[in-house]
């Protein structure tokens, strides 16, 4: 993240300060004097995510999709009436696929938010029909379906990315980087 955020502005990476908020969101400590630069990261087995922009609401998460067993019970957990709907008319083979591109957008979400999974993400309902998924909320969730921009990324053949950003209006682009960890021991 530190050597990430270096490629942003011109702090050496060490030189990085973080602070967290009260549900462990770090941020950019505020006494570097850095405006307009934000960050939230995601790891997994074989993959980190770091996503980087100028809006505060930003939030990345990365889940494995051949991680085992128990996704009937975690997607009564997890996903909305309608989506569980979808996702039990699908055939077995398909579900993994289904159910971890909804986890990682609405993780991405509640992270965007920095309020981590105190959120309800059952009151979260994404309809991802089209290219660009689409959000909604119930009631105890109290926020702007059109405020908020989402992709879904498959980086590679294990892992789906999940990446939502909230805008004020503005258009917004997503530069995708990939790097490989160079163990030089
Ligand atoms: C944030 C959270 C969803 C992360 O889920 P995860 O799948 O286990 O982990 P990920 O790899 O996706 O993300 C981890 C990174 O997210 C960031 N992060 C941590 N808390 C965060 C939050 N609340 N919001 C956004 N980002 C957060 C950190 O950079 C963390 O990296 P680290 O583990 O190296 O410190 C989960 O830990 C959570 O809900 N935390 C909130 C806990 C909370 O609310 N505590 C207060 C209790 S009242």
């Amino acid at each position: 993240m530190r050597t990430t955020l270096s490629r942003y502005r011109n702090i050496a990476p060490q030189h990085w300060r973080f602070l967290a908020n009260r549900h462990d969101r770090p941020f950019i400590d505020p006494d570097l004097g850095i405006t307009g630069l934000h960050f939230n990261l995601s790891h997994t087995n074989g993959l980190v995510t770091c996503i980087v922009g100028a809006i505060e609401e930003i939030g990345v998460d990365v889940e494995r999709r051949d991680r085992d067993g128990g996704l009937d019970e975690l997607a009564h957990v997890v996903l909305a009436p309608p989506e569980l709907v979808r996702f039990t008319r699908l055939p077995r083979a398909a579900q993994p696929e289904f159910f971890f591109a909804h986890w990682t957008l609405k993780e991405a979400y509640v992270k965007a938010r920095g309020m981590g999974l105190s959120l309800p993400v059952r009151e979260i309902c994404l309809d991802m029909a089209s290219p660009q998924p689409t959000i909604s909320f119930a009631t105890p969730i109290d926020d702007v379906p059109s405020r908020w921009r989402l992709w879904s990324l498959r980086p590679t053949e294990e892992h789906i990315v999940g990446i939502a950003a909230a805008s004020a209006g503005e258009p917004m682009s997503l530069n995708i980087r990939q790097s490989c960890f160079i163990d030089q021991n």
